[in-house]
């Protein structure tokens, strides 16, 4: 077994999380930067070093979650989202199951919240939200923002929910209460069904081609009949009728009725 292949093994067994299912030249060249910059020599000295050492076992979490997100990353998709997709889920149901799936520090949960709130009032409007880091999602709780993540914001939608706090800009309360925050693990921890919504962007390109297939297959089991996957825009699915879609919009994808 290589060095690579038993340090994936270790950290299966200490978090659960399987690295083996994410690309592994890209996950290789991140964690190896990580090591060398840290002083060590091997994967094999690097594992060791981090069962003893809490804040370089956090500093190998933070390097493998790829955090970045703004809020209304690829805008032309959210207008989409708006537009088109959600005046149809909303025909048929008022109380939407709406699951950001990979949610990082908020900022596309909050999205949501904002675009629905469109639609309906606040107090109808529940996502949930998910990622597999814990710290993104402590983050995430707390709201606050450089204001680069803000730039791609509605003027309106600025005024209306964020207060600007020196440099930083803080969410409004009733935005964040409209989300509810849990860690999970796409590639490991079952899915809710019935969803109307799943949004899952910036996190499958990192995934291997098998583990991509595997929770297209998912997704589609936990959205309703007509229910919608909407990926990231560089995310497109090749064949998505093999997985129980149909294309809706430019990575919108429909579960066929
Ligand atoms: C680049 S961010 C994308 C954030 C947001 N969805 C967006 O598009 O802006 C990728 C997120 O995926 C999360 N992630 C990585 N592997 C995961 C897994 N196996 N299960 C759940 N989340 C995962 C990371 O922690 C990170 O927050």
């Amino acid at each position: 077994m290589s060095d690579y292949q038993q340090f994936i093994a270790n950290v299966k067994k200490k978090t659960g999380i399987d690295l083996a299912q994410y690309k592994e030249a890209q996950m290789k060249r991140r964690l190896t930067s990580l090591y060398e910059k840290r002083g060590f020599k091997s994967f094999q000295e690097f594992f060791k070093a981090m069962e003893t050492n809490d804040a370089l076992f956090h500093e190998f979490l933070d390097r493998m979650t790829i955090n970045v997100s703004e809020f209304y990353r690829n805008a032309n998709r959210w207008e989409v989202l708006e537009k088109k997709i959600l005046p149809k889920l909303l025909e048929r149901n008022r109380r939407l199951k709406v699951w950001s799936a990979a949610c990082s520090t908020g900022e596309e949960p909050y999205t949501l919240v904002m675009v629905l709130s469109k639609f309906l009032p606040l107090s109808q409007i529940s996502v949930l939200a998910t990622d597999i880091d814990e710290n993104a999602i402590s983050r995430a709780k707390i709201g606050v923002y450089a204001e680069r993540s803000l730039q791609e914001v509605p003027e309106e939608m600025k005024k209306k929910f964020f207060t600007k706090e020196g440099m930083y800009y803080k969410i409004d309360e009733n935005i964040k209460k409209a989300v509810t925050f849990k860690k999970h693990n796409l590639l490991a921890d079952p899915f809710d069904t019935n969803y109307d919504l799943i949004v899952c962007r910036n996190v499958l390109i990192y995934f291997t081609e098998e583990a991509k297939q595997v929770l297209y297959h998912k997704f589609n089991k936990a959205l309703r009949l007509g229910g919608i996957l909407f990926v990231g825009s560089t995310e497109q699915i090749f064949n998505p009728s093999s997985y129980g879609f149909d294309t809706e919009d430019t990575f919108f994808y429909r579960k066929m009725e």
